[in-house]
């Protein structure tokens, strides 16, 4: 028997779990239900992840505390997780004790091995706030291409990475206020005094096969980053011992909750926790997303390995959930919560849809609504649960046959794939089990229809032959059901009072099941009704709380404006450089007698350097509203003599025309006179 502690990513205690949430934790929940049903000791271990910015943030905006905030949150992911069946056998938070302790004790031995240093570093503060600024709270135009409206960690526009005091004209979306760059020191873990050890462990066949390639890359050159692991408080996180008004960074803390949680697991069942994380004959799974890499394979295993705690076994890394292609998104309604799903659909159907579409490999998830439906009506409800439909009511009152009737070697092959289907579930390659599971199922489906027990009860002569069919046929689906128990445990359990034994364990798929009463038979699973999936999707755009903009990724910009004005045609870099972009200041903005469209501005350009501009802007501003704007225009464009006078240059703006016409305008600290390109 193996012993296996399994993790989930600890979710974080400041938003609902969604569908994209849940790939990961049934995902989990399947390997951990498949090991269990092995008969392996498997203890899952979750917590919710509760400290860092983003809590505080959203405690403060909701008028309350943070610990009030983490209880009411850790209540309604226990609901959601539960409600789709996915059970920890410990749920925790890491604002716990417990979690301390471990802290303390990791960050000594870090201490201790003399690889925490202080350096001095630049962050932004955010004066009205109060606080120092997450990267995720400050966004700025890039240093490096000078894309406007950047995160404060990498740009999405040239991917280059860069902290967010180096961005340029920064700003707190917490307050839409300029930052002030403050000096801090901050703590840091020297990982690169473990880069060999790292270096052989992230290709020691732990991690997939894509993520151990794509982390060479860290290995090659350079050092390893020293990790900044510290942050001035007010911080909701742990205060560093012997560093006063310091705290640990979030991605400290949380990673230590699984030893954490499971103290308090231990703690319960009277076990000890070094029985678990520092003994070698215990396997340590994690599963987690892929954008969390990072943190598990390079300064986790550093963490564990300086303290003196077992190594992950492996970790298993997926990708992201799309919806009918396409990111998940509020305005579309497919930014589905836990919840939402669980008041209109069976979770078990998502539970089996999920399975079918996840392999071990590191890749995105596609939930296709239609797919969904036809798959879990032909496979689950036309193809598994129609078998004992079909049968378990004419063999009620007899039950079944006292000895295994012949069946041209059916059952002998549902059992001989026992031992695939497994080594597939203990791969992770779920969507081969399930394709296994159904290539039974395909064979069992046509015996019965040969049979035609629904004949058969007709003629009272052939009783035993009925019953013997139906004894074939519901072994058929046992063995079906013991299968699929990993992922639908709910069919398990109602199969199992249909037969009056607990399936709980996959041996029992090696023999047949026989003389045995059956009891009354209840429906186990209805068809999806596609109607309640436009329902969800309905409910879901209702709950949308924000516009689509203000989640980051899901802009959902229109292809139109480009299609109605294509690309110019190429010009080179010289004939770009003629171009003189200027910003100017409007200082006085009039309308045109009798001129529709015209609006006369006149537009500084720092000192005593004014242009007269007409610019076709009425319809969509009002002349007062310009004036003290910055803005951009064409400098050395020759004059051009208009029938009100002469426009000595060009504003620039966007917009088909008529109301639709958008001034650009420069960021805050851009000064009149300045060059734009
Ligand atoms: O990315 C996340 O959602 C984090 N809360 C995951 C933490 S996993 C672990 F390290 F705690
Ligand atoms: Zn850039």
């Amino acid at each position: 028997m193996r012993k296996i502690l399994v993790t989930s990513a600890l979710p974080y205690a400041n938003g609902h779990i969604h569908l994209g949430h849940l790939v990961e934790y049934l995902q989990t929940d399947i390997w951990v239900r498949f090991q269990k049903l092995m008969g392996n000791r498997c203890l899952y271990i979750c917590a919710d992840d509760t400290h860092g910015t983003a809590i505080s943030i959203r405690a403060q905006a909701e008028g309350r505390s943070e610990e009030d905030l983490i209880a009411e949150m850790s209540e309604a992911h226990q609901r959601d997780f539960a409600g789709f069946g996915i059970e920890f056998d410990h749920f925790g938070s890491t604002n716990s004790e417990s979690n301390r302790e471990v802290c303390h004790e990791i960050w000594k031995a870090l201490c201790d091995a003399d690889m925490v240093t202080e350096q001095e570093i630049d962050q932004l503060f955010d004066v009205s706030k109060g606080v120092f600024l997450a990267d995720r709270f400050v966004r700025g135009t890039c240093p490096v291409c000078k894309s406007p409206d950047q995160p404060g960690d990498n740009c999405d526009k040239c991917n280059a990475t860069y902290t967010p005091a180096e961005l340029i004209d920064p700003v707190s979306t917490l307050t839409n206020t300029t930052p002030e760059v403050r000096s801090a020191t901050h703590l840091f873990v020297q990982i690169e005094k473990l880069h060999d050890f790292l270096d052989e462990w992230t290709q020691s066949g732990t991690l997939p096969p894509e993520s151990a390639n794509y982390l060479k890359n860290f290995f090659l050159n350079e050092p390893l980053r020293d990790w900044d692991i510290s942050r001035p408080g007010p911080y909701f996180g742990f205060e560093i011992p012997d560093s006063p008004g310091n705290y640990w960074y979030v991605w400290f803390d949380a990673p230590i909750g699984y030893i954490g949680a499971t103290q308090d697991w231990c703690s319960e069942h009277g076990e000890s926790l070094d029985d678990w994380w520092k003994n070698p004959g215990t396997e340590i799974h994690h599963f987690i997303g892929k954008d969390i890499q990072y943190f598990h394979t390079l300064f986790w295993p550093a963490m564990l390995k300086t303290a003196g705690f077992s190594l992950p076994t492996k970790v298993h890394i997926h990708g992201f959930l799309t919806v009918d292609g396409e990111k998940m998104s509020k305005s579309r309604g497919t930014f589905i919560q836990a919840s939402t799903y669980l008041e209109h659909l069976d979770p078990s159907y998502l539970r089996y849809y999920y399975a079918t579409r996840l392999s071990s490999r590191v890749e995105d998830l596609d939930l296709n609504p239609e797919e969904f439906v036809s798959k879990i009506n032909s496979d689950l409800v036309g193809k598994v649960v129609n078998l004992a439909s079909r049968t378990a009511k004419f063999i009620q009152p007899v039950g079944l046959s006292e000895v295994y009737p012949e069946d041209d070697g059916l059952f002998e092959t549902f059992a001989s794939q026992g031992d695939a289907i497994a080594a597939a579930y203990e791969a992770g390659d779920y969507s081969k089990a399930m394709r296994m599971i159904m290539e039974l199922a395909d064979q069992a489906n046509p015996y019965v229809e040969n049979n035609a027990p629904w004949e058969l009860r007709k003629d009272p002569e052939k009783a035993q032959e009925l019953q013997d069919v139906c004894t074939v046929a519901l072994n058929l689906f046992r063995t079906l059901v013991i299968y699929l128990a990993p992922v639908l445990p709910e069919l398990a359990r109602k199969a199992g009072e249909l037969l009056g034994e607990e399936l709980d364990s996959w041996d029992l798929a090696k023999a047949p099941l026989v003389g045995q009463p059956i009891a009354k038979f209840k429906h186990m699973m209805q068809r999806v009704d596609p109607a309640k999936i436009e329902a969800m999707i309905e409910a879901s755009k209702e709950e949308a709380p924000e516009p689509e903009a203000a989640t980051p990724g899901n802009w959902e910009d229109s292809a139109d404006a480009l299609e109605a004005s294509p690309i110019a045609d190429e010009i080179s870099f010289d004939d770009f450089m003629k171009l003189d972009l200027r910003v100017v200041r409007v200082i006085e903005a009039k309308e045109v007698p009798d001129a529709r469209k015209l609006i006369q501005l006149t537009l500084s350009l720092g000192g005593d350097e004014t242009r007269n501009v007409f610019a076709g802007i009425k319809a969509a501003y009002n002349p007062e509203d310009l004036v003290g704007r910055l803005v951009v225009m064409v400098a050395n464009l020759a004059p051009r003599k208009m029938k009100f006078g002469v426009s000595e240059g060009m504003i620039i703006a966007s917009g088909p025309g008529g109301k639709d016409v958008f001034l650009l305008s420069p960021d805050e600290g851009a000064a009149p006179g300045q060059r734009v390109g």
